[in-house]
């Protein structure tokens, strides 16, 4: 697997520099949203011309959900402007962009890049991401939006460098973002936990992932320094998790919920994975993973434990009560034609990764718990 570099934070930025010498860089993309005018990382960028003669050529040019004509435009920039590292200051979009402007920088610009072979090179990417959820930062996964269809592109030779985690850029995030990001993160640590594709690494890390963010959730939501450090770690592990795992059934099935009810990812995912915990820990029988029955009994039981919980029944009820402690806004179905076009969009691939058999009929019964499931304290 590819090595990723967590520079340290000292708060002057010095190991940022340290890196772009090390590398000889002369000119950057700057993949970046308009929220680094606020940071101050955006001053470090802002200053680097004068301070270090390194230029830097910035790319805004995208939109959440990043359309495929974005990368294009990034990749344009980069040969024209001949670049030679790229930097992404942003949240998951804006990394998503900047991984495949990395993937495709070195090939020639004729046909679509998606329908090609990928030919790895040895530029940079160097990344700052600006919210504590995705972990895209850490995963060989982007998603790019190809004439308005969800493309999911992979290659190790995506996954950034180095990475910087800073907690300082979390300060100036909207509440409902940061509870949404932070659920997002949790979400990848439980689901990479239970995945069939789990591995004693895997859970190694989601179970680090899911203990920093139970211990840490209150001071990141009071935006006290070491609350948003932790939680930037915590993603980023989580994402670690993921790479390996992929995630399973709670994002499956919560792309459409996120699409017809407008609510960010990170609170679609953990309103699927309130009633996951409890339908699979009621239906082992109905166990997938090949490592059989008590097998999964034991993982869920050690999901339990890096919740900080006795028992599976403890943690299914300290998720739902930390899930309504947020008071997050309340979806309702808007019509029972709903629930079929809820359950006809889930990915029956992503579902494979789930430990338990989920049938059409119970998917419609855990889609019908959540709306319910939101009006419970
Ligand atoms: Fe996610």
């Amino acid at each position: 697997m590819t090595r990723q570099r967590i520079l340290p934070v000292d708060g002057s930025y010095r190991e940022v520099d340290d890196y772009l010498t090390e590398h000889g860089v002369q000119k950057i993309l700057l993949v970046c949203g308009k929220s680094i005018e606020q940071l101050k990382i955006g001053e470090y960028f802002q200053a680097l011309h004068q301070r270090k003669n390194i230029e830097v050529i910035k790319f805004q040019d995208f939109q959440p959900n990043p359309r495929y004509e974005s990368v294009e435009a990034g990749v344009r920039l980069f040969q024209g402007k001949k670049c030679d590292m790229i930097v992404a200051v942003g949240g998951g979009s804006a990394i998503d962009v900047a991984k495949c402007i990395k993937l495709f920088c070195c090939m020639e610009p004729k046909e679509s890049f998606l329908r090609r072979q990928i030919e790895p090179n040895d530029v940079k990417l160097f990344v700052v991401p600006t919210t504590a959820g995705t972990g895209s930062e850490a995963t060989r996964y982007a998603v790019i939006y190809d004439k308005g269809q969800k493309q999911s592109v992979q290659h190790d030779s995506c996954i950034p460098s180095a990475v910087l985690l800073d907690g300082t850029v979390l300060r100036t995030l909207p509440l409902y973002q940061k509870k949404a990001t932070m659920l997002d993160a949790l979400c990848h640590g439980i689901e990479s936990f239970w995945s069939v594709n789990a591995t004693d690494d895997s859970r190694k890390l989601s179970g680090e992932a899911i203990s920093l963010i139970m211990e840490y959730k209150e001071e990141y939501l009071a935006n006290h320094d070491r609350g948003n450090d932790r939680m930037l770690k915590a993603a980023n592990i989580a994402g670690k998790a993921i790479n390996i795992t992929q995630t399973t059934a709670g994002h499956a099935m919560c792309y459409k919920l996120t699409t017809l009810y407008g609510i960010p990812h990170g609170h679609g995912a953990a309103l699927c994975v309130d009633r996951l915990l409890p339908y699979l820990y009621s239906h082992t029988d109905k166990c997938r993973d090949p490592r059989g029955k008590s097998s999964l009994e034991t993982t869920l039981i050690e999901l339990a434990k890096a919740m900080g919980c006795a028992d599976v029944e403890e943690a299914i009820e300290q998720y739902h009560h930390v899930l309504m402690g947020l008071d997050l806004p309340k979806i309702r179905l808007n019509s029972p034609k709903d629930l079929e076009i809820l359950v006809g969009s889930v990915n029956p691939e992503r579902l494979k990764n789930t430990p338990v058999e989920i049938g059409e009929e119970e998917m419609r019964d855990l889609y019908s718990e959540i709306f319910h499931g939101q009006q419970e304290g």
